[in-house]
């Protein structure tokens, strides 16, 4: 069960209610709607997923850090993956427990590590630099922080380039070859720091779980090696990364199940505590960006709908040209002619597309057309660009339509001059 549907009558609902209605009772447009019940569902298939085995979710804020929908991740059980002090200030104001999130990255700055330190956060070490940044915040702070090592295990994860993270160029994570310094170093500062995992993250949009198996059994070697040294290691952290279903072709691709399922017998059989850090697969499938068409027109052999939601709402499809399904909300006049569309913004900049090519009938001036799946490293990368401030976002949640962030207003943009 999916929450957005085409119903009979030709129109898009969420949960049971008319995306036509919302577009109606909207404070403008675009906007952003979620179902909550999907992203509980969502949470579930993890949470049945991983019965029988310690574990944490960690919850990767960078995909989606609306406040209303942490707290309700929170709720669920969820951890938090944070890779800034404020993501980490803001999984605090959600309420989740610090002892389950987990500070992320490739160039955190000491300020930040000290407000990790303070609240007792695991911090993944991802340098040398890295390493002796974390050590002066534990100083600082006169704590001991506990740390897992990121590894990169240099398994190809078969995405764009642009969302893998664990091959060998990557600037991620230490190599193979310094393992063994890092624990000498690590060693070293046994006032400062404790090792308690080991944490590896592969890519974006994984659709094949064997990847995670493959990376998954490199990581309990090097676990094994750690713990051959002397640490008592009790987490394995096998990152984000599983994809979904951009395409809506009905493919049917890999589920949180048949993820942990690859990995689970290797966790039990070192007894370790799993860590997981997904994001998109969490978020994305939970929302639409639901934009108005502005207008139809036709460049020689090209046909372009206009819509007012834009690559500043939306980056993704301009940044790695990535696709994300798009229809209309209503059902089309009869006589509506079906035509090759670009999907297009407002934005000055060619690259503000949405969609590229796509069989759509002829829609009306004003009509609502959605972006599908756009609850992950959407609303949280868009930009201010051309002056489009950011969007509202709402969602269904028990059949009301409920605002769960107010649109940014342009008198919230002059005030950044207030008093210069
Ligand atoms: N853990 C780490 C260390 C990560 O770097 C990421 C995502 C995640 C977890 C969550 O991965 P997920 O489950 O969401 O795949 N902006 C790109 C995606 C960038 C992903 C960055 N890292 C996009 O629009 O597709």
């Amino acid at each position: 069960h999916h929450c957005f549907s085409k119903s009979a009558d030709g129109y898009l609902y969420c949960e049971g209610v008319r995306v036509q209605d919302v577009m109606e009772g909207a404070e403008r447009s675009p906007f952003y709607l979620y179902s909550k019940a999907q992203i509980t569902r969502n949470f579930d298939a993890y949470r049945e997923a991983l019965e029988g085995l310690r574990s944490i979710v960690g919850y990767a804020i960078k995909a989606n850090n609306n406040l209303k929908i942490l707290e309700h991740l929170r709720g669920l059980g969820c951890g938090a993956v944070l890779v800034s002090g404020n993501e980490l200030r803001l999984a605090l104001r959600a309420g989740f427990d610090p002892t389950r999130c987990i500070f992320n990255g490739n160039g955190k700055i000491v300020e930040d590590l000290v407000l990790a330190a303070e609240n007792g956060v695991f911090v993944n070490v991802d340098s040398e630099f890295d390493l002796e940044n974390i050590v002066t915040a534990a100083r600082v702070v006169g704590k001991k922080v506990p740390v897992l090592l990121r590894i990169n295990p240099d398994v190809d994860p078969q995405v764009h380039p642009y969302v893998a993270t664990g091959n060998k160029t990557s600037k991620f994570g230490i190599r193979n070859e310094n393992l063994h310094w890092f624990l000498n170093a690590i060693k070293s500062y046994s006032n400062e720091i404790k090792l308690v995992g080991a944490h590896c993250h592969l890519g974006s949009t994984i659709t094949k779980v064997d990847i995670f198996r493959d990376a998954a059994v490199l990581m309990v070697n090097y676990i094994d090696q750690i713990r051959a040294q002397g640490f008592e290691l009790e987490y394995l952290n096998i990152g984000g990364g599983l994809g979904i279903d951009y395409y809506h072709t009905g493919t049917v691709l890999p589920a949180p199940m048949d993820l942990i399922n690859t990995v689970r017998e290797l966790v039990l059989s070192r007894d370790l505590t799993l860590i997981i850090e997904p994001g998109r697969s969490l978020i994305a499938n939970t929302c639409c960006l639901v934009n108005r068409v502005t207008g139809v027109k036709t460049n020689g052999t090209k046909k372009f709908i206009v819509i007012d939601g834009s690559m500043a709402e939306l980056i993704r499809p301009s940044l790695h040209g990535a696709y994300q399904h798009i229809e209309l909300v209503s059902p089309s006049l009869p006589d509506a002619e079906v035509s090759t569309f670009d999907v297009v913004g407002p934005v000055c900049e060619s690259a503000d597309f949405l969609g590229k090519d796509r069989e759509l009938p002829t829609p009306a001036k004003g009509a609502g057309l959605v972006v599908h799946d756009a609850g992950a490293y959407c609303m949280s990368m868009a930009s201010t660009y051309n002056l489009k401030m950011r969007p509202p976002e709402y969602w269904v949640d028990n059949g009301s339509v409920v605002k769960i962030r107010h649109g940014e207003t342009f008198e919230e943009f002059v005030k950044f001059f207030d008093g210069l």
